[in-house]
Parts: C-alpha cells; structure tokens; sequence
C-alpha cells in the first residue's frame, strides 16, 4: 500500500509538472510595458505587426527591443517590412547577456525571419560578435555593420524568454528590396483561416470539443501565418489552450497506469 500511495504520488507530481510545464507562458507585451525602459513604440509596433503573438508561441526566444528614439527608424515603412525587420530582432534561441559572454569571438544566430520564407542567403541570420567590454548585434549578411549594441537585460527568464535592449534597429537595406513586391508572396490563407482556425486542420466547420484534436498537427510552427489577422491575442491563447489538451493525454495516461498499479496492488 505505501509503494502504491508513492507511485500515485510520483505519477501525480509527472502529471502536475507536465501541466505546468506546458501552461506558464509569457506575454512579451506585459513584459515590455511592465519595464522601466522607453519600449512603447516597439512595443506597438509587434502588436501592430501581429509579431508578439508570434513571439508568444514560442518556448524558447530572445527579443532584442529598442527605445523609441531607435524605433523611429521604422517610420513610414510599410506593415510588411516593419514585421520583416521587426523579425529579426527575434533570435529563435535564449540568450542573456552572460551566455552572450561566452561566445568565442562571433556566433551566427537564427532570426524569426528566417522562418518567415522570405529570407534570402543570410538575410534571416545575425552575427553577434564579443569583444572586450562590448556585445553587438548586425545582420549576418556579409560586409554588414554590427550597429546594434547590447546595452541591458530588460527581462530574463532563463532559457525561456530574454528581452534585451540593443543600441539601434538591425535594418540591412537589402531586406527592403526582397520584401518590396509582396503581393503575390504574402502569405493569404483561405478566408476561413481565422486566428483559431490554424491548429484545425480537419476544416471541420464546427467547434469541435478541444479533446478531439490532434495534438501533433495542432502545433504548426509556421507560426507566420496571420499577418493581418485582427486579435493576436486570440492566436496566442491558443497555444496554450493546445499544449493543455496535450498535458490532458498525458493525465489520462497517468490515470491509466495508476488504476492498472492498484489492480495489481
Ligand atoms: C561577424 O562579423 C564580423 C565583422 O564583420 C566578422 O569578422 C565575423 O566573421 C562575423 N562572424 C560570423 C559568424 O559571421
Ligand atoms: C534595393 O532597392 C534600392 C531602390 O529600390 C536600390 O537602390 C538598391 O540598389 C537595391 N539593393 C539591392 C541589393 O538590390
Ligand atoms: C498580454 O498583455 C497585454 C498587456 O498587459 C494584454 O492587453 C494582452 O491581452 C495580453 N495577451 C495575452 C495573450 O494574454
């Protein structure tokens, strides 16, 4: 009985843990308006793009924001290239200022944009380079200026989220050109792809219970995929809502295995 009652236990703590694990999650937009800096623009301006959604999907991500001095650079851009060039101020990967330390020399890191499927060569790409006393950030497009300074951590949460503030915007000028015609390579879903509508594949018209889904196709990491839809907040919830039901398979296991530990009992 008490090696039963310790595998409940055990089992229960994995299911909690699982639960947790999944659910927390952060809203990069609370974190920048919660800061002592300046980040209202830039902090606009990923809302405006539908880029925080974005960011929020993610588990493991570093922003790199600007003052609204810096953020200026952005005005009179088109939606598309903001969100372009916004984009890669988001590195797909969690950096603090101590593991930035640690880098010999220069690291190549990968850029939300370079998922977007409009980069082109190392367009989607940073080159963070150390030198003493120093930590700067440019585009990796060779013979790029590395402008774009390390100057504090805004907010870390280890290897989770990391919002640091960079010196200036990382804007190479050739991002403007392949991002220029983008009619014909916006990426426009069907009219039914609403925000909700991307972890349902199946199409099917109805709200179908949140059990019934897939959880392997319901995480698409094209997470690039509602530009102008309206409230990315709705597009985020989701996410979560997804991994629940995924933690739901995981609790039923646990329960399935705890009955089969008490019969045995
Ligand atoms: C980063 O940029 C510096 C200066 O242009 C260059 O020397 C270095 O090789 C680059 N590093 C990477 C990984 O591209
Ligand atoms: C990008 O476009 C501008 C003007 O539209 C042009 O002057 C510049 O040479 C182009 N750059 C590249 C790399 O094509
Ligand atoms: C994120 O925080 C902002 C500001 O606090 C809030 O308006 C927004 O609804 C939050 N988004 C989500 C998905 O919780």
């Amino acid at each position: 009985m008490a090696l039963l009652n310790f595998s409940s236990l055990v089992a229960l703590c994995f299911t909690f843990l699982a639960l947790f694990s999944r659910v927390v999650a952060f809203n990069i937009t609370k974190i920048l308006s919660e800061s002592s800096g300046d980040f209202s623009t830039f902090n606009d301006l990923l809302t405006q793009t539908g880029l925080a959604g974005d960011i929020n999907s993610h588990s493991t991500i570093t922003v790199l924001a600007v003052d609204n001095g810096a953020a200026s650079a952005l005005n009179g851009k088109s939606k598309d290239l903001m969100r372009s060039y916004l984009s890669l101020h988001v590195i797909l990967d969690y950096f603090d200022k101590k593991k930035l330390g640690s880098i010999k020399k220069s690291q190549e890191v990968t850029t939300l944009f370079q998922s977007s499927g409009k980069a082109k060569g190392k367009q989607g790409y940073l080159n963070v380079t150390v030198t003493s006393g120093n930590i700067a950030f440019g585009s990796a497009i060779p013979g790029s200026s590395l402008d774009a300074n390390l100057e504090k951590e805004v907010k870390t949460q280890p290897y989770v989220i990391s919002v640091l503030q960079v010196s200036s915007l990382i804007m190479p000028p050739d991002l403007a050109n392949s991002t220029s015609p983008p009619p014909s390579k916006a990426p426009h879903k069907s009219p039914q792809s609403s925000p909700s509508a991307a972890p349902e594949p199946a199409g099917s018209p109805s709200k179908s219970p949140p059990s019934k889904k897939s959880p392997p196709s319901a995480d698409g990491p094209s997470s690039n995929d509602q530009p102008a839809a309206d409230s990315p907040s709705e597009g985020s919830a989701a996410a979560p809502a997804i991994h629940a039901k995924s933690s739901t398979s995981i609790l039923l296991l646990s329960l399935g295995l705890l009955s089969l530990a008490w019969s045995l009992a």
